[in-house]
């Protein structure tokens, strides 16, 4: 089976963060699940993460889903993938392909070309490669008549070796077997004292084994970041691809400003999307929808034909045809149905709400089954939570909730319920009922009148 070894052991001490190189993010996600998807997509699964630098944080981010292993000291990146021999030692008729952690924009097309030129040519290494303008830093390709005849580090090469603009994109794939043993035969005898993997394309060639390049078209394959504006540089480019595909697949667009659209996120044709909207992990938009200006959706559902407007919303469901904001913040766990009103300073939690039905201005709504063609009154509060228990109100299907009312929970109003205006409801009311609470309202005649001769 193919396997691969993803090197995740850098600092990024330019970044000025203590977290490992590969978990500072992009588009929301750290640049090793980008590399991570990479492998997946092109179906290499048995991966094995080389850590270095706090290492136990690329622990707890992987949570067990692949395996690491620790390179205790930063001697290189040959001595970071000697780390892996084991992982790899369990299955040697295979390939294996080595990736940098932190160059996030290696793709699946790559690695799948890569692979096939790599078999084809019965390779013992193959190197992916790419052309840049300003190859500086990187390690030059050194092409001959049949392939390659090996990599020379930019701090290592000559003046005639530096204007190859062929690079080292530091990925590559090995038989398997024959990484294990060029590995063994790597020294640290050259400029930066590291045991550099790039050697064994030199070593492989000595064996009388084949070594060749796969030059990717795509440079980006090659691009990481070292300090906060390449990683802003990386976020740039990234947004704007992720924003071209849904161009591509009909979504509006009038201007980009402020838009942030992670890539799993799917929208559906004809929706727009407005400035200043962040759409986040696991959030699924139907069509011809209006989101936006100033929203945040995360791991959301939307139906069809929703406007959402100045919106924050989390972990919940907005369901067809829903009209919700400018203002309003629905917490997880809500369930808004279809045609729902949702207006103006309203706050929705762990709520399901009823087709229809209108929670137009002012209020919160917490832990609560609204039914449909319901009516909340503006200023109406769910009083959910006594300081210790949190409990349910239950208002039914095309009851009238006055303004100004607090739901004392646990309450239930039955179907087609009337609640009066200023209404503290502390007990259940049946179907049909009014349930009316209010003070005699007195009115003092003449009472000011003494107050203002007061204060001439
Ligand atoms: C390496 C290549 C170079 C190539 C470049 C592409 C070598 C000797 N050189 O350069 O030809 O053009 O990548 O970016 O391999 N790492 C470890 N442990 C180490 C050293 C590195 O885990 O001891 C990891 C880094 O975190 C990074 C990757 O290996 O993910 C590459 O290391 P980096 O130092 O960026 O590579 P270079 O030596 O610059
Ligand atoms: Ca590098």
């Amino acid at each position: 089976m193919n396997k691969a070894v993803i090197l995740a052991g850098g600092q990024g001490k330019r970044m000025k963060a203590d977290i490992p190189k590969p978990l500072f993010k992009v588009l929301g996600e750290p640049m090793l699940e980008w590399v991570i998807t990479a492998c997946e997509n092109a179906e290499v699964t048995d991966i094995c993460v080389v850590k270095g630098f706090m290492g136990d944080m690329i622990d707890q981010y992987l949570n067990g889903r692949y395996k690491t292993v620790l390179q205790s000291e930063r001697l290189g990146t040959g001595h970071a993938v000697m780390q892996a021999v084991p992982f790899l030692s369990d299955d040697t008729d295979g390939n294996t392909l080595i990736l940098c952690g932190d160059a996030p924009f290696i793709d699946e097309k790559t690695i799948k070309e890569s692979l096939e030129l790599h078999k084809k040519s019965e390779n013992s290494v193959t190197v992916i490669t790419a052309e840049l303008d300003n190859p500086k830093g990187y390690g030059r390709i050194i092409r001959t008549e049949s392939g390659i005849s090996g990599i020379v580090e930019h701090k290592d090469a000559s003046a005639e070796q530096l204007k190859i603009k062929e690079v080292n994109s530091g990925a590559y794939w090995f038989k398997t077997a024959d990484l294990i043993a060029f590995l063994q035969k790597i020294t640290n005898n050259n400029v930066q004292n590291e045991y550099y993997l790039t050697d064994t394309v030199s070593i492989c060639i000595a064996e009388g084994k084949k070594a060749g390049a796969y030059k990717s078209a795509n440079s980006d394959i090659i691009k990481g970041a070292n300090d906060r504006k390449d990683l802003l540089n990386l976020n740039t480019y990234a947004r704007m691809n992720v924003i071209k595909k849904h161009l591509a697949n009909g979504i509006e667009f009038t201007c980009t400003d402020g838009i942030i659209i992670e890539r799993s996120v799917k929208i559906g044709t004809g929706t727009e999307i407005l400035p200043n909207t962040i759409l986040r992990r696991g959030t699924v938009i139907g069509s011809n929808c209006t989101i936006g200006p100033n929203t945040v959706i995360e791991n959301c559902k939307i139906g069809d034909g929703a406007v959402m407007n100045s919106v924050q919303a989390y972990d919940s469901e907005v369901k067809d045809n829903c009209n919700i904001g400018p203002f309003v913040h629905i917490r997880p766990g809500t369930v808004i149905g279809e045609n729902a009103k949702i207006g103006d300073f309203v706050e929705v939690k762990n709520s399901t709400i009823g087709e229809k039905t209108a929670v137009a201005h002012l209020a919160y709504i917490g832990d609560s089954d609204i039914g449909k063609k319901v009516n909340i009154g503006a200023g109406t509060v769910t009083a959910n939570f006594d300081g210790i228990t949190k409990s349910r109100c239950i208002i039914g299907d095309y009851s009238f909730v006055g303004t100004n009312n607090s739901l004392i929970a646990p309450v239930k109003l039955g179907k087609a319920v009337y609640t009066a205006a200023g209404t503290t409801v502390t007990k259940d009311v049946p179907d049909y009922a009014l349930a009316i609470d209010r003070g005699t309202l007195k009115v003092k005649e003449n009472y000011t009148r003494q107050k203002l001769k007061n204060n001439k």
